[in-house]
């Protein structure tokens, strides 16, 4: 089976040809960082005019990178939330058009879901159930994946997302936009020296702020005698043990033995060894996405559409929306 997976949910246009839901024909991304780093972040209207500009070059390169021609193509799936509702938009309704003209089905994927789905095209090996920490720049959940398309929300964030707080300190320390590659690279040279507070509550939900609100005040406390490496080293520390201390319980607690990593914070290299070696202290699996499958893309899109294609998820008409929120648990 052929599936097209299409992602414009923020600020990458991403256009995929999957084969049998694990298999990459071709994936393209097409990003638009460059344009908005000068804004210090994405700039939402800015972002859907660009996905409206790029979408049918990316979705050409796709074809003939795959080599193959729209008439090949079974089912289309495409991220319908959550997201910048500006910029799924202009995916769904090119979505639409395609699975209307082609008269094939179309299949709405929730892009956490997709998320998740990167392991997939990983690790054939992975099957649910399994838990998965999933950690971007707007999600920071633990969850249950039962099956490929049931989910149950163990722990979330009360406040910002990890990938947010990894954005935040990198604008303190000056380091500009997309902020998580940047302080990760500049932790490389730094030592945990600086103690940061760490959120702990009841159940295993986390909290984001606190410590984003304690880099800043050290920012204003020390000013130039700042050590930049050392804060971005001991933020990132700190971060990465308390995700993977909670998960760890969640798996001790549920019973579950294997643990996958998603999301754009699952490209952090401390947060890859630390998971994979406190899993294995506890005689648990670990699941790492490949790096070009953790941030935004077209393919993890597609391999959740497969499996939804098969649980009977299909979009029965053409009235599907974009919607910027919208709980996991509820497909
Ligand atoms: O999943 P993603 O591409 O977009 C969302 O769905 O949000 O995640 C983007 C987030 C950004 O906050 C970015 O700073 C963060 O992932 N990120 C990283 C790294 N690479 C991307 N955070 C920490 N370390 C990295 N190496
Ligand atoms: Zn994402």
């Amino acid at each position: 089976m052929i599936i097209l997976g299409i992602e414009t949910s923020c600020d990458e246009t991403s256009i995929c040809v999957l084969k049998d839901g694990r298999e990459v024909l071709s994936n393209i991304v097409s990003s638009q960082i460059d344009i908005h780093k000068e804004f210090g972040g994405v700039v939402p209207e800015i972002a859907s005019r660009h996905h409206i500009k790029n979408i049918s070059y990316v979705l050409d390169e796709a074809l003939d990178r795959a080599n193959i021609t729209l008439k090949d193509l079974d089912v289309i799936a495409v991220t319908y939330g959550p997201g910048l509702v500006g910029a799924l938009l202009v995916g769904v309704s090119f979505a639409k058009s395609l699975a209307y003209a082609l008269n094939i089905p179309l299949i709405p994927v929730h892009h956490i879901q997709g998320h998740i789905a990167a392991n997939y095209l990983t690790d054939s090996n992975l099957k649910p159930p399994f838990i998965a920490l999933v950690v971007s720049g707007g999600h920071s959940h633990i969850i249950k994946v039962e099956d490929y398309t049931k989910f149950k929300i163990i722990a979330k964030t009360r406040d910002d997302a990890v990938g947010e707080a990894f954005d935040k300190v990198a604008r303190v320390l000056g380091l500009g936009y997309p902020g998580g590659p940047k302080v990760s690279k500049l932790a490389k040279i730094g030592q945990d020296t600086y103690k940061l507070p760490k959120a702990k509550f009841e159940n295993l939900d986390f909290s984001f702020s606190g410590i984003k609100t304690a880099v800043l005040n050290l920012a204003n406390k020390e000013k130039d005698n700042l050590r930049k490496a050392d804060i971005a080293k001991s933020f990132e520390n700190n971060v990465c043990n308390i995700l993977v201390e909670n998960t760890i319980i969640a798996m001790k607690q549920t019973g579950i033995k294997d643990v996958a990593l998603a999301g754009g914070v699952a490209a952090n290299d401390t947060l890859r060894e630390l998971l994979c070696k406190k899993a294995k202290e506890n005689g648990f699996n670990a699941y790492i996405p490949k790096l070009e499958f953790c941030t935004d893309n077209a393919a993890m899109i597609a391999s959740a559409g497969y499996y939804n294609y098969l649980a009977g998820n299909v979009a029965n008409d053409l009235a599907l929306n974009a919607r910027a929120c919208i709980n996991i648990e509820e497909e």
